[in-house]
């Protein structure tokens, strides 16, 4: 299933407005870093690079059974500015103290503007994310299985919260201020991933379909990032959402800096969209494929979505995510069909986004409906539409139990 075929790969590519260029999933690596922010010409397989030093802390932390002091102390450590929490082991602070700050190339100004970019953007932002990328990553399958096989695959409602905090944190108008708290969370998700890297292995169900020696590489993550982020740079172009030419460099910055945080190298950051939307035709499209650890996730994450506080009935959740994701994917999960929603969402959407926009006078008969949707999905960041606080991102001690 997985194999997909050049033209039907090109067909999804297309349905989803991504393909100018042919894509097929390449057997050789060949994005060359001249596209990257370090500018090197090398060709490196991103998909076999992990990150060492994250990981031989999360060893250290696995063998001396720290984890739950490690949670505990994480509590008070949740802005930037926030010094390093006592409580936690020596190594472990020693390497938070050289990683626990924005790399050198960060640029202020840009990231300046990305918060205020995203202070704008953000109920755009949050829908492409939650409902789009968030049912996309069910469609990759190296993610959909990590997930899955992982302690929070038990729980797609805590597991939505706390991805959630994540893009309410670096969507935020703080977010890398002092006062802001992405710097810590990007920290905080890195050491979960090297956790999981130490964990997953270890899971015999993970094993029968692992097909690389650890999970999450630095090609992985990108893959990811594209899911998220080039596809929301793709959907407010779709959608007509105007930002100026430096503020679509300010947003690539800002994640930028969100992938080195999360441990990726610099030879492998795109430099700007354009290198972005090449990388993405290498790297995702060419990945997707249905999954049966995909599917049961992508039911649980309509049910965690819905119990997350939103009020709206699943089919319209569900035909909002066919409308983000396109009719091939979504029909890969078989999600409930509401034909009433599909047919309002398509007339609907596009006007709504304009009068937002300014650029109709026209008000759209479901202005309401979308307004309180977008609203609706905006709170489900903010508070997890129940409690008062985001969801604390914690480290896992071990693997979802068969
Ligand atoms: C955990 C974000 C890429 C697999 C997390 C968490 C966040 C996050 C915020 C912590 C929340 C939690 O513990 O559930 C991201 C971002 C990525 C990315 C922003 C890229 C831009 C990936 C990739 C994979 C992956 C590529 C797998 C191929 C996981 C797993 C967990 C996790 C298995 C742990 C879930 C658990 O606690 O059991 N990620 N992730 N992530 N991520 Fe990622």
């Amino acid at each position: 299933m997985e194999n997909l075929s050049r033209r039907r790969v090109l067909t999804l590519g297309a349905a989803l407005g991504l393909t100018s260029v042919a894509l097929e999933a390449p057997s050789v690596w060949s994005w060359s870093s001249a596209g990257s922010i370090a500018h090197a010409d090398t060709v490196t397989d991103p998909f076999q690079v992990w990150d060492p030093a994250a990981e031989q802390v999360a060893a250290q932390l696995l063998a001396d059974g720290s984890i739950p002091a490690v949670n505990a102390a994480w509590n008070s450590w949740r802005l930037n500015r926030d010094p390093l929490p006592a409580g936690m082991p020596a190594y472990l602070t020693s390497y938070l103290q050289q990683v626990n700050k924005l790399p050198t190339w960060a640029d202020p100004a840009k990231l300046a503007k990305a918060q205020a970019l995203y202070k704008r953007l953000s109920g755009y932002l949050f829908i492409s994310e939650s409902l789009g990328s968030g049912f996309l990553s069910t469609v990759i399958p190296r993610e959909a299985r990590s997930v899955y096989w992982s302690a929070g695959g038990a729980n797609m409602q805590d597991r939505a919260a706390k991805t959630f905090t994540f893009g309410y944190d670096l969507h935020n108008e703080k977010a890398f201020d002092p006062t802001g708290s992405f710097i810590t969370t990007a920290n905080k998700t890195r050491l979960v991933h090297a956790m999981v890297r130490k964990l997953l292995p270890l899971s015999p169900h993970f094993q029968a379909t692992a097909d690389q020696p650890l999970p999450i590489s630095n090609g992985d993550i990108l893959v990811t990032f594209h899911s998220v982020a080039t596809v929301a740079y793709n959907n407010l172009e779709k959608w007509g959402v105007r930002t100026t030419a430096s503020e679509e460099v300010a947003d690539l910055h800002a994640w930028q800096v969100a992938l080195s945080l999360l441990g990726v190298q610099d030879q492998f950051i795109p430099q700007t969209w354009a290198d972005a939307k090449a990388q993405a035709q290498q790297m995702l499209w060419p990945r997707v494929a249905p999954t049966a650890e995909g599917n049961d996730l992508a039911q649980k994450l309509l049910d965690a979505v819905k119990g997350l506080g939103t009020d709206l009935s699943t089919g319209f959740v569900s035909e909002m995510v066919r409308y983000l994701i396109g009719d091939t994917y979504w029909s890969w999960l078989g999600l409930p069909t509401d034909l009433i929603s599909r047919a309002l969402i398509k007339v609907n959407w596009p006007i709504y986004v304009a009068f937002r926009e300014g650029s109709t006078l026209i008000v759209p008969s479901s202005f309401n409906l979308f307004d309180g949707f977008v609203r609706g999905i905006s709170m489900m960041y903010l508070n997890n539409g129940a409690s008062a606080t985001q969801t604390p991102i914690t480290l896992p001690s071990a693997n979802r139990p068969g």
